[in-house]
């Protein structure tokens, strides 16, 4: 299963995207778990070792990785570089693994006007298509907050978008832009998970106000999280209300 998440900052895509690594992993599937964020934190929330998040460097920064695959200098807008960088050993070459989870950063994709091409987005975009392509594990992509790193060439290889809001009207209101982009390119299933419920009202909320996504499960408000984070450990080791919910997400994308 190839699986994106998005939604608005601070809604709980990092948490959600490291339950599924665990749920999937526990369920003896081989995970790539993709972090997309500029400030990445996802190998945090999945309680690497601080020593193999330090040996990591973000894709984007790897300046000379870049010029060589790409023949152009990162940075340098316009001039000549190859449209179809090698990137298929980039994913073992680059991550670090951990209790089955191999954790790769993507790092900020420098986004000029529309059609702005640069040698990082290149081969960025390079990288998630022949992931998403030819990669035979389960792929969680922690977006961020849109959909930049996917392009209309390999939308429809995402098997789903995992578009995470809270019940508040803002971050439904953000569910709401990031579904019409995800249409614009074509994603072709869509679902919405509701977190930080405390109780059935906040799912009421929530459900009443989906803009026309269909909810694909909740996971409750759960103090586990924030005590999680403060030791340094996963979620998922943590709160196990969180990881049956969790389950059931996956059971339903599944069917
Ligand atoms: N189910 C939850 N229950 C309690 N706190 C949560 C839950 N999900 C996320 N949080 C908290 O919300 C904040 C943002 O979560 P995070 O996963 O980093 O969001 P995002 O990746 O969308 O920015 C964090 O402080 C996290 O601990
Ligand atoms: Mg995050």
């Amino acid at each position: 299963m190839k699986l994106a998440v998005s939604g608005k900052g601070g809604v709980g895509k990092t948490t959600l995207t490291s339950l599924l690594a665990f749920t999937f992993a526990a369920q003896d599937y081989q995970v790539l778990a993709i972090d997309a964020d500029p400030s990445p934190c996802l190998g945090d929330a999945l309680g690497f070792p601080r020593e193999l998040i330090q040996g990591l460097t973000p894709i984007a920064e790897m300046e000379a990785l870049i010029a060589e695959r790409t023949g152009a200098k990162p940075g340098t807008y316009g001039g000549i570089f190859k449209m179809n960088p090698r990137v298929d050993d980039i994913p073992d070459r680059f991550s670090a693994t951990f209790r089955g989870i191999k954790l790769l950063e993507l790092g900020a994709v420098k986004m000029g006007g529309a059609g702005c091409i640069c040698a990082e987005s290149v081969l960025l975009k390079q990288l998630v298509s022949m992931i998403l392509l030819q990669r035979n594990e389960v792929v969680l992509m922690d977006l961020y907050a849109g959909v930049e790193h996917l392009g209309r060439a390999t939308s429809d290889m995402v098997d789903a978008l995992l578009i995470v809001a809270e019940p508040t009207a803002r971050s439904l209101g953000t569910a709401a832009q990031i579904r019409q982009l995800a249409t614009d390119i074509k994603i072709p299933k869509l679902y919405l998970v509701g977190n930080k419920a405390q109780n059935q009202a906040d799912r009421d909320f929530i459900a009443a106000n989906t803009p026309g996504l269909p909810v694909i499960g909740y996971l409750s408000a759960d103090p586990a999280v924030r005590e999680a984070d403060r030791a340094r450990k996963p979620v998922y080791d943590l709160a196990p209300a969180l990881v049956k919910e969790t389950q059931a997400i996956i059971a339903a994308l599944d069917k």
